[in-house]
């Protein structure tokens, strides 16, 4: 989604600003540019596409400003065009202003705006904000930043400059984060921990707002002085690719770490009674496939819907009952909606989240954190397996302990496939469409198998119960048709091999994902997996199919890191 960047100190602006970009870029983006203030007037400099493009109108751009803003921005209020590009200007540019979040009176504000004789040039939200700092201000801009926050309704994250104070930069917020990073010399904002690393860093409080300059960082809240809170941000190596060709391949390749911190971390702790899991995409396809593991766990009943769904659905009484809500990033607007409706409906609420913090441990009474350090790639790969991961320590007994401490070791194994993975990836390369397919738990892996391949290869792939296939889909298994058959419990060996007959005999071409040499046996590849119960396979066996995702992504020359039209963490509704 959006993100911002801010700089005030002795570096070349555009030079940091440009930096602070590229660290935004895998938050997902379509167009990008910069502001900074210079001989007393505002320079807006911006681009459609790629940073690389907007680097390219930098290149020649020499000035002496040495302060300035940011913005990467994934489109929701109009197209990705220039217009609509941040930073916006005020009408009389006085004001550049940048935003991440959603301002939901944007209509009443735009008709304010109008009958001041105000015509806003684009579609965007945002674009208001700069004028009604323009229109909120006397000659005290941070005046000005407090009137115009307190008009605004929804969720944002703003950066402004103004023209009358060079060196300075205002920032306010409500529910979206924004970090502060101040050092020697220099101050920084950014929207997460990756692009604002200084030598102490701060999360500016909901409500709050504060003023940037080289000399240091002022926090205010409601007009008067606040303290803010410091934070600990990811540390440089996290964030950086350390030899990889894609932070995808890097991040497949950290998920023994991260299973094996997320299981420390969950400890003793334990779910217990009637669930609801709540998520969106790779989080739900992870409650998913614990389902049968918190049945036998709880001895109640689970179920798992998507947290955009859950919203519009019967507001049937939640007292007694515990909705998890699963989200990588915790910042996921239909899963913290979610929330806050679960609490509404009275159920106990739990998050399982990556991101201390978040808008989602803010939302949820109690918080379980997943330990995968931050994820740069679109397509979640440790955030899946950590969340799986902390599922399965949450809910297996004392005689399956040890079998979840040796989980990360079994992931680690599973890498090793990626040999196979690699050959077999060209199936799906020159494919027109494809199925993963699986039984119980392997149904959730299957599912997120295939979103792996859609997201980021663009190639139309379908997750489905393998005992589905042939209510219908199997009409599309033509000669060749690559379907990934996930099988993990010998109890359900013979369906396993029926399902791969099955699409044999219609010219479908059966990838197998096991550890059960006769089902190898059965299909025309196989991706080797160790054995483990399977009930807490989930962790185990999505890793080949990241991995096939990922390679047959660098075949076809997709940008793995950052797949079309989508963002990170979708912070929209
Ligand atoms: O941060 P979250 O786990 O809440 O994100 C939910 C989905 O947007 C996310 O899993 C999405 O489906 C990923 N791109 C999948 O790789």
């Amino acid at each position: 989604m959006c993100g911002i960047i801010g700089y005030t100190g002795a570096d070349d602006i555009v030079r940091a600003l440009a930096g602070g970009l590229e660290k935004l870029e895998y938050r997902g983006y379509d167009s990008a540019g910069i502001a900074f203030a210079e001989h007393g007037r505002l320079r807006v400099i911006k681009s459609v596409g790629r940073i690389a493009l907007l680097e390219e109108k930098l290149a020649d751009v020499r000035t002496d400003a040495r302060c300035g803003i940011g913005h990467t921005r994934w489109a929701t209020h109009g197209r990705p065009t220039e217009i609509n590009c941040h930073p916006h200007l005020s009408f009389g540019k006085k004001f550049a202003v940048v935003h991440n979040g959603i301002i939901e009176n944007c209509r009443k504000l735009q008709t304010l705006c109008e009958n001041r004789g105000i015509t806003p040039v684009s579609d965007t939200d945002s674009e208001l904000i700069a004028h009604l700092l323009e229109l909120n201000y006397e000659g005290d801009a941070l005046s000005a930043v407090r009137r115009t926050a307190a008009m605004l309704e929804g969720s944002f994250a703003v950066a402004a400059l103004c023209s009358d104070a060079p060196d300075e930069i205002y920032a306010f917020r409500r529910s979206s984060p924004l970090i502060i990073g101040v050092g020697k010399g220099m101050c920084c904002l950014a929207s997460d921990g990756c692009a604002a690393r200084a030598e102490r860093t701060y999360l500016l409080g909901d409500g709050q707002y504060a003023r940037l300059s080289s000399r240091g960082a002022e926090f205010f809240s409601h007009g008067k002085p606040a303290a803010p809170k410091r934070i600990q941000t990811a540390d440089a190596g996290s964030c950086e690719r350390g030899g990889y060709a894609h932070f995808m391949l890097k991040e497949i390749h950290e998920q023994p770490e991260a299973a094996a911190r997320t299981i420390e971390a969950v400890g003793n702790r334990r779910l217990r009674g009637e669930v609801l899991y709540l998520g969106c995409g790779s989080s739900y396809n992870a409650a998913l496939a614990a389902i049968p593991l918190t049945e036998r766990g709880t001895g109640a009943e689970a179920h798992a819907v998507t947290a955009g769904e859950f919203l519009f659905s019967e507001r049937v009484n939640g007292r007694g009952k515990t909705a998890v809500l699963l989200s990588q990033s915790g910042e996921t607007a239909d899963t913290v909606a979610a929330a806050e409706e679960a609490k509404r409906r009275g159920y106990a609420t739990v998050s399982i989240t990556n991101v201390p913090r978040s808008s989602l441990t803010r939302a949820c009474r109690r918080n379980i954190l997943t330990h995968a350090g931050p994820e740069i790639s679109v397509a979640t790969t440790k955030g899946f397996t950590s969340q799986a991961a902390a599922l399965a320590a949450l809910l297996t007994g004392a005689e399956e302990e040890d079998a979840v401490r040796r989980l990360p070791f079994a992931i680690e194994r599973a890498l090793g496939c990626d040999g196979d993975a690699k050959a077999v990836s060209e199936l799906f390369a020159s494919c027109r469409t494809a199925f993963f397919v699986g039984r119980r738990e392997d149904c959730g892996a299957a599912y997120e198998g295939a979103l792996k391949l859609r997201e980021i290869t663009y190639v139309p792939a379908m997750g489905l119960s393998a005992g589905e296939l042939k209510h219908g889909t199997i009409s599309l298994v033509e000669e060749g048709t690559p379907v990934v058959l996930i099988h993990t419990d010998p109890a359900l060996k013979d369906k396993t091999l029926l399902t791969a007959a099955t699409v044999r005999a219609r010219g479908g071409t059966v990838i197998a994902v096991t550890a059960d040499d006769e089902v190898a046996a059965a299909c025309d590849f196989t991706l080797r997996i160790p054995f483990v119960p399977p009930l807490l396979s989930p962790a185990v066996s999505v890793v080949p199919l990241q991995l096939l995702a990922y390679h047959a992504a660098v075949r076809m020359g997709r940008d793995v890191d950052k797949p079309r039209n989508l963002a990170k963490s979708v912070t929209v509704e």
